[in-house]
């Protein structure tokens, strides 16, 4: 193939990728993503659409060479990169969603890659496993017989799902990351709750709603042929380097390589902890072996949430910031939890880090595009683009640009009423 074909090829396929997405979604956060190539391998209701990541780099006046992301979610920048041409470094903290972007942005053979499926199928059945042994250090919440009659999988369902990570962990690293991917996929669905805005709750009825092993077989075997579709569909992209960075993004964005933009969602200031959202998964795949795995993987989150209560930090220098936090303190007894005026004031500091790490690392031309949402707390409103913007020149930035992308029902707490924003912020550097 000359290189005018592949070039062909790999726009064919960019703009397939792109297209993927239905015209009438929103293009920033996932509201309908589901049947979009590569977003459905894990229902990542936290990321935004590959097109948004195309307009964000269609509208630079130089065509990024790299786009850095610090917060790399089901890795949609990383992805979209690599379909643009672009190098990608994201960085994840959480293990299971770096393994879920790592996974999206491997080139595989597909010979070996149905050779190694085959390969599970056959000996699956067959492999012993003792699950008490292997999920020693677990919530006993995760399988039967559970805590107070209370269990997210039923013993047969925990038991053949044991019996896959082990036929997995058989396999090339690749691969092994591929297919726990894949069954990471399917868990929730196998499993006795459903998770929504706030956390995970027991399905209605789940007691007299038993599942199987062959329930995990045919989830299993869908779930791959999602994933083996894609790969098989789009087999060119433009750039197929990547560098992920597993860990924290406020210590380790000091590490990355030059940019020329840096494009990312940060968690929101809305309380949504991520570490509990995944637990499941990261139980049930074996990422966590005991309960500080937990709390360590929470602490090394962004302080966006109060599951648990953190060294708090001083709040970065900003007119709002300071006058939110005095408003918040004037309404402490009525909030849900008392640390939230630390965790706000926490939060912008983290946000200060990361706007000073992307900063560091951006080239002359270089951009920072940040998707923010707001928050609101017993009626305080958390104005968080116009706090960033009074932070942004501190970390050498100025934001040049501002709009809202999609507007969101406060949380239940806050009775569904105010509508908050979401909002797409630029930036550039200041010299
Ligand atoms: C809103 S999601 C990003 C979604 C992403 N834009 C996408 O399209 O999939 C935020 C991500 O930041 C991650 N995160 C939170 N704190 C982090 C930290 N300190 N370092 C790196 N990642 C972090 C969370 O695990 C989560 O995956």
């Amino acid at each position: 193939m000359d290189s005018n074909e592949l070039t062909t090829l790999q726009n064919f396929d960019l703009n397939s990728f792109i297209s993927s997405q239905s015209l009438e979604e929103p293009s920033s956060t996932a509201q309908g993503t589901k049947g979009v190539s590569f977003q459905r391998w894990y229902n990542f209701k936290e990321a935004f659409s590959p097109k948004l990541v195309s307009d964000v780099v269609n509208s630079m006046d130089t065509r990024p060479r790299h786009i850095l992301d610090p917060f790399g979610g089901s890795g949609t920048t990383a992805v979209t990169s690599q379909f643009l041409g672009a190098r990608p470094t994201t960085i994840e903290v959480n293990p299971f969603l770096a393994d879920l972007i790592e996974s999206k942005l491997t080139q595989y053979s597909i010979s070996n890659l149905r050779h190694d499926y085959a390969h599970i199928c056959d000996v699956v059945r067959e492999i012993h496993v003792d699950i008490t042994t292997i999920y020693a250090g677990a919530p006993k919440t995760l399988f039967e017989p559970g805590n107070k009659d209370r269990w997210i999988f039923d013993r047969p369902v925990i038991e053949r799902i044991a019996q896959y990570l082990e036929a997995i962990n058989q396999l090339n690293e690749n691969h092994k990351r591929l297919f726990k991917v894949v069954l990471g996929a399917t868990l929730i669905g196998l499993s006795n709750v459903h998770i929504d805005g706030k956390g995970r709750r027991y399905r209605k009825g789940w007691e007299n709603r038993r599942k199987d092993a062959m329930h995990v077989d045919d989830a299993f075997q869908s779930q791959f042929e999602i994933v083996f579709f894609d790969i098989c569909k789009f087999p060119h992209r433009a750039e197929w380097d990547y560098e992920l960075l597993r860990g924290d993004s406020r210590d380790r964005i000091a590490e990355c390589n030059m940019t020329d933009l840096c494009l990312f969602s940060p968690p929101y200031p809305n309380s949504f902890d991520y570490t509990d959202i995944y637990n499941v998964e990261l139980w049930a795949l074996g990422y966590f072996r005991i309960g500080e795995d937990n709390r360590n993987l929470r602490e090394a989150t962004l302080r966006s949430h109060v599951s648990i209560v953190r060294e708090q930090a001083n709040a970065p220098e900003s007119e709002t910031l300071l006058k939110t936090l005095k408003d918040l303190n004037a309404v402490r007894s009525e909030l849900w939890s008392k640390h939230i005026p630390e965790m706000v004031g926490s939060y912008f500091s983290d946000m200060a880090r990361i706007l000073a790490g992307s900063r560091a690392c951006l080239s002359d031309e270089g951009e920072v595009v940040a998707i923010v949402g707001d928050s609101c707390y017993a009626n305080v409103y958390i104005d968080v683009p116009r706090i960033l913007s009074e932070l942004a020149p501190r970390a050498g930035l100025i934001q040049v640009e501002k709009f809202e992308v999609r507007s969101m029902r406060s949380s239940a707490q806050q009775g569904r009423k105010k509508m908050l924003g979401e909002w797409l912020l630029k930036y550039k550097p200041v010299y």
